[in-house]
């Protein structure tokens, strides 16, 4: 099914908004804080909220206590991303105490929830916006509602529709992220995404290789697609391991990124796609959740263990050096030490370079939600430490491969702790740190493995 795009007349609409907005203010340029919970693809929809407030003339304020506007972009993955939603939504009475001009708003994935939304806006009567997912191109026009003096609730059900040509205003560095496809139409029993994200829709690939160029244009030399399952990537019949070799083509990129890959759309085409495109980084991030056959069937995940292992065994035979990262929820409903105990030995037998590990929280409106044999939180969270037991165990072990190896590392920042180094990635994403100043940052270096730290290397740099 062809995707919607948000009609242009209510994009224009927007950019009049951001006119008349930015008239209203003349020459002040009043300060917003953005605080973003969650995953990537919320991040990238701050810095798409940010480049609307830019182009209004707000600046990016270094703290929320001098801002002038400050927006939550929440997330609702798990219980603990509200209950911080909630608690730091609750400290931003006392600002708006102190400056009652203050413009507070919440948005993301939680506002999409909404009876939670609800809960927000009768707790806290000062906020003066509460958006969907769904509303961020009209992001404008409802600033200007509170400008005005109104307060807005606006939430719509629809699936969502793709907006595009809207200003954005990247994160600072050489790395950015672009957007392939939103929503997802997977249905894990444990996931709450499908229901605030809406169904799969895919962007046009010429759009994308666009924005990829422009990022190109502007500074950039990393790029990370971006999707909840770029697999089932469809742009008007262009599928996901073509869109990889187009994008691969763009002038002056020279890094290439992708996720997350859902393991039961992993063809062999991507593999051999991530093999021959000298771009694509020897990285993967293949959620498990689970080793356990049984589990996998109830989390609705549709592949077993042993479809993942071939997965693991395709990727190594086909893409030279490449590391593997994966997430892991324990505790999902009925789980028994023996299913735990599956878990455990695919951890150990495929060697992730990291692995983020979960306890099942409980999502309402979900299948896992309302399933028999929930599991008590003092077992969840003994068996998340044995977890995180052998994952680290098994990060460091993998480490040892790299020494005297060479490679190249792209330069993001410097280290403060101890002696300070400047650290930069691999492609496979391990991080390496090296001697070295600030003005490598934002540049390429080939790098020898000299030794191993906990979940990262040392290196020197040798041109
Ligand atoms: N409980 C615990 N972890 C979850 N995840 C998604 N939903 C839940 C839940 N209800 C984890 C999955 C997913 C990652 C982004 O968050 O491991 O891959
Ligand atoms: Fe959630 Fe599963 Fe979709 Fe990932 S693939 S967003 S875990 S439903």
């Amino acid at each position: 099914m062809e995707p919607r795009y948000v009609d242009n007349a209510i994009i224009e609409e927007s950019y009049r908004a951001i006119d008349r907005l930015k008239a209203g203010l003349g020459n002040a340029h009043p300060l917003y804080y953005i605080e973003t919970y969650g995953c990537q693809m919320n991040e990238h929809d701050s810095e798409k909220i940010a480049g609307m407030l830019e182009s209004i003339g707000y600046r990016k304020a270094a703290s929320k206590t001098e801002a002038d506007i400050i927006i939550f972009n929440t997330c609702c993955i798990r219980d603990h991303a509200e209950k911080r939603t909630f608690g730091n939504v609750g400290f931003i009475k006392e600002l708006k105490a102190q400056n009652p001009a203050l413009i507070t708003g919440v948005c993301g994935c939680m506002m999409q929830q909404r009876e939670v939304a609800k809960r927000l806006s009768q707790r806290f009567p000062f906020v003066d916006m509460i958006f969907g997912t769904n509303e961020l191109h009209v992001f404008p026009q409802l600033l200007e509602k509170v400008v005005n003096g109104g307060r807005v609730f606006e939430i719509r059900d629809t699936d969502g529709e793709i907006a595009e040509g809207l200003p954005v205003k990247r994160n600072e560095g050489f790395s950015t992220f672009v957007n392939i496809m939103y929503g997802c139409n997977n249905f894990c029993s444990y996931c709450i995404v499908p229901y605030v994200r809406g169904r799969e829709r895919s962007r046009r690939a010429e759009d994308i290789v666009e924005e990829v160029r422009n990022v190109v244009r502007e500074g950039f030399t990393e790029v990370t697609l971006l999707g909840q399952n770029v697999n089932s990537y469809n742009g008007g019949g262009v599928r996901f391991p073509e869109l990889l070799r187009m994008v691969n083509e763009v002038e002056g990129l020279k890094r290439l990124r992708f996720m997350t890959s859902h393991p039961k759309d992993l063809s062999h085409e991507l593999v051999m796609a991530m093999a021959e495109c000298d771009k694509v980084c020897e990285h993967i991030h293949l959620p498990v959740q689970s080793g356990s056959n049984r589990i996998l069937q109830l989390m609705n995940r549709r592949y077993t263990r042993e479809h993942y292992l071939e997965l693991v065994r395709d990727l190594r035979e086909n893409v030279k050096g490449v590391e593997i990262t994966t997430d892991i929820i324990v505790g999902f409903p009925t789980e028994t030490e023996e299913d735990l105990e599956d878990t455990l030995s695919l951890v150990r037998e495929v060697g992730y370079s990291a692995a983020y590990s979960f306890a099942y929280s409980v999502r309402e409106g979900t299948k896992a939600a309302v399933m028999d044999g929930q599991i008590p939180e003092e077992v969840k969270k003994e068996r998340l430490k044995r977890l995180n037991e052998v994952i680290a165990e098994s990060v460091t072990g993998a480490n040892d491969k790299y020494m005297g190896l060479e490679g190249e590392i792209l330069v993001e920042g410097r280290d403060m702790r101890g002696e300070p180094m400047m650290f930069g990635k691999l492609p496979s994403l391990k991080m390496v740190y090296v001697k070295g100043d600030e003005s490598m940052i934002g540049n390429y270096y080939k790098v020898r493995i000299t030794g191993t730290r906990f979940n990262s290397l040392v290196g020197e740099i040798i041109d």
